[in-house]
Formats: C-alpha cells, sequence, structure tokens
C-alpha cells in the first residue's frame, strides 16, 4: 500500500493497493469469429417479445426511466413473496455486489468468501480498505458452509456465498443452505450471490429464498438477468433483500437511474416469456450432459454443475488448453483463484459449440504434453 505522501490525488490507498482488473475478451470485436464460451452467457438471442419491448421503450427513451423500477419490482415480489420496498435494482448483479461491500465496510472490516469463487467480493472489499478473509471449497467444489462461519470474527461484516458457487458450478444442499442461514450470527449481512439460480432450480437445486425465512439476522439475495433470460448485454441485476431497511443502503448509494428504460422493459417481457425460458433451462440441461459425457470420453473428469457453465481438470497447464482452444476458434476461461493452474471453465453452448469443443479438446490432448497424475486431483 502507498504511503499517504506518494498516493496519487485521485486514489485513497485502498484503492490504489487493488491490481488494475483485466478487461474480458469481447468476441465480437476480434478479427475472426469466435465461439465465446468464456463469461457464461446464454448462447441464445433474448425473446422476440423481448426485442419487441425493448423497441417501443427505444421510442421513448428522451425520458428518464422509473428510478424506483416500480413494475419490475411488482412482478419480481409477485413471484419470490418479498416486499417491493426490500427489492433494488443494479447495473448487472455485479453492480449491486460491489455497492453492498462498499457501503456496509469501515477500513478493517472483514468479508468472508469462498475461494475460488467470483472475483468481485473480495475486489470490492479491497477497494474499501477491508480484509478478504478465504475459505476453501469442498473438494468437489461446493461452499465449506461449516469453515465460511467458523471463519467469522467480531469485525466480520459480509459472508458472500455464491450457491451455485462460479468457477466450480456445484451448490450445497438444504441442509447446508439451512445451516449457512441460520448458523451464520445475525450481526453479520448474509450475501447469497444466486446469478445462476434459474439454471440451479432447474437442475433440482435447493430452494435459498424459503431457507432464508429461517434466519434471524440480515440478508441480501442477488440475481441477474444476464445468464438464463439472455440479456448480458442490457445489464440489469437485482437485490432481494430481508427488509426495506437493508435494501435502504444500496438505495442510499446507487445512482438515481441505474437501470435504463430499455431494460426495464426486457426485464418485465423476459419474465412474462416463460417459455422461451424453458426453451434456454432445457438446452443448457441436454448440453451440459452432452458436454460431461463427451469428456469423460477423452478420459477427463468434469465437476458436478447446476450452472450454464463447467469447471475441468485437464492433464496440463490450464493455459495451454486456453490457448489450444483459442487456436481453434473457441474462447474458454480457467481459475483465477485458488491455487490451480490445471482447471479450465466452458460456457455451455448450442449444439453446435458442444462438438467444436468436443473436437478441439480430441485435438489438443493428442498433442499436448501431460503434466503428472497429480494434475487430475480434487479442486482445492
Ligand atoms: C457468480 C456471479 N455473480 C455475479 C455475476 C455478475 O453478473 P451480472 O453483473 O452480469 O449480473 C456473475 C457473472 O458472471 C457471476 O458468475
Amino acid at each position: 500500500m502507498q504511503d499517504s505522501t506518494t498516493r496519487p490525488p485521485y486514489m485513497r490507498s485502498s484503492v490504489a493497493a487493488v491490481a488494475p482488473g483485466g478487461n474480458p475478451t469481447y468476441a465480437p470485436a476480434l478479427p475472426r469469429r469466435m465461439r465465446a464460451l468464456h463469461l457464461n452467457e446464454c448462447p441464445f438471442p433474448p425473446s422476440p417479445k423481448v426485442v419487441e419491448a425493448v423497441r417501443e421503450a427505444a421510442a421513448k427513451a428522451n425520458r428518464y426511466p422509473d428510478a424506483q423500477a416500480r413494475a419490475l419490482a411488482g412482478a419480481l415480489a409477485a413471484r419470490t413473496g418479498v416486499d417491493p420496498a426490500a427489492i433494488v435494482f443494479g447495473t448487472g448483479s455485479e453492480e449491486l455486489l460491489n455497492l453492498t461491500t462498499l457501503l456496509a465496510l469501515d477500513p478493517g472490516d472483514e468479508v468472508i468468501a469462498s475461494t475460488p469463487s467470483f472475483g468481485r467480493y473480495m475486489k470490492s472489499t479491497q477497494l474499501a480498505g477491508g480484509v478478504p478473509v478465504r475459505v476453501k471449497l469442498q473438494p468437489d467444489g461446493r461452499n465449506d458452509v461449516k469453515a465460511l462461519v467458523a471463519a467469522v470474527t467480531p469485525r466480520t461484516r459480509i459472508l458472500y456465498c455464491a450457491l451455485p458457487n462460479n468457477p466450480t458450478g456445484w451448490i450445497n444442499d438444504r441442509d447446508e443452505v439451512e445451516y449457512l442461514v441460520t448458523a451464520t450470527p445475525p450481526g453479520v449481512l448474509l450475501a447469497i450471490d444466486e446469478a445462476y439460480f434459474e439454471y440451479a432450480r432447474h437442475a433440482g437445486g435447493p430452494d435459498v429464498l424459503a431457507a432464508l425465512k429461517k434466519r434471524r439476522g440480515p440478508w441480501i439475495v442477488m440475481r441477474t438477468f444476464s445468464k438464463a433470460y439472455c440479456l448480458a448485454g442490457l445489464r440489469l441485476g437485482y437485490a432481494l433483500c430481508s427488509s426495506p431497511e437493508v435494501a435502504g443502503a444500496i438505495q442510499r448509494g446507487r445512482t438515481a437511474f441505474n437501470a435504463n428504460a430499455l431494460v426495464q422493459a426486457a426485464a418485465l417481457a423476459a419474465l412474462e416469456d416463460e417459455a422461451h425460458l424453458k426453451m434456454v433451462l432445457d438446452s443448457c440441461a441436454a448440453e451440459r450432459d452432452r458436454l460431461d459425457a463427451g469428456l469423460r470420453r477423452l478420459g477427463l473428469a468434469p465437476m458436478r454443475t447446476v450452472t450454464n457453465f463447467m469447471s475441468i481438470p485437464v492433464p496440463m497447464k490450464a493455459a495451454s488448453v486456453v490457448k489450444g482452444m483459442e487456436e481453434r476458434g473457441i474462447l474458454i476461461g480457467a481459475w483465477a483463484e485458488g491455487g490451480r493452474d490445471d482447471v479450465i471453465r466452458i460456457s455451455i453452448g448450442g449444439p453446435e459449440d458442444t462438438d467444436a469443443v468436443l473436437a478441439a479438446m480430441t485435438e489438443i490432448l493428442a498433442v499436448a504434453p501431460r503434466q503428472p497424475a497429480s494434475a487430475q486431483r480434487a479442486p482445492a
């Protein structure tokens, strides 16, 4: 950390101490057409009803949007049972995660999260001058709920938990979720990231919101329209909070019109088109099974997942597989934390994407030098 004599006037010390983040590759800007399987996007365009709603809203874009997004809050309240006054919107759920941390922490406060998990939890903690407390996952990639709760100290303000976790893709069962929500002390904000909620429920995952009824302390559940609703490019996330008071913190910190008019219209139309959502979820489940079976036939052991992505330990450096895939026109990811350099992450695409990944992986495994067998160990 730089001291006050050397730190620049435009950054406080905690901000200067954060490594500048690399921006994810934007596939359409690349010189050749690539399959984008690195950001866990939906391979399908949004519902035609959504596109029509956006078109209509665009014609009125000279007006500011509803700053409270009342119609959308009402629709989500009806679906979730959460008080509309306790629902807040953000420019993607990442903005909500960021704000939640920035608005809750004093310097030196602690934030607990699993590792590896979604990077924003700890990045926002560092920005706020907080102390990241990282807890290792279980070998199968689900959160270690006992260890997360055991990491709480008097300085803990927030416990983040992604259900299901990214990048592993696996989720805790109902008993473990109930343990997490009841054993996390009431003095801690329990922030549950359900970015892959629709996929997880479709795959039989637990009802986290129902479990939260048993919690005595404050909680926030973050969800997004970026994934199963195919709206990543429009940017909308929402936070379901345990009370209007909890929501009030984010309401104070957000900018007035952060949910724009086009995305409010799009999200309302997307919620109504249940057939489109079902098509997306069914397709994902089918391709996930096909990818898993194909990779197993190649001798790999993909991690179990209830999401639209899959993590796969490989018998070589993950970076060499990422490069090999890129040379074959496919963008994928690799784990960026958690001490492993031999796990790749691939988003589930459409049928042609699955075929292309399996063909490319067959070639890569045939030519690449292998690491010792330890590379196939379970994730840390
Ligand atoms: C676990 C998790 N949380 C949050 C996000 C952020 O999603 P968005 O900002 O698009 O809503 C992502 C995106 O990949 C994610 O994987």
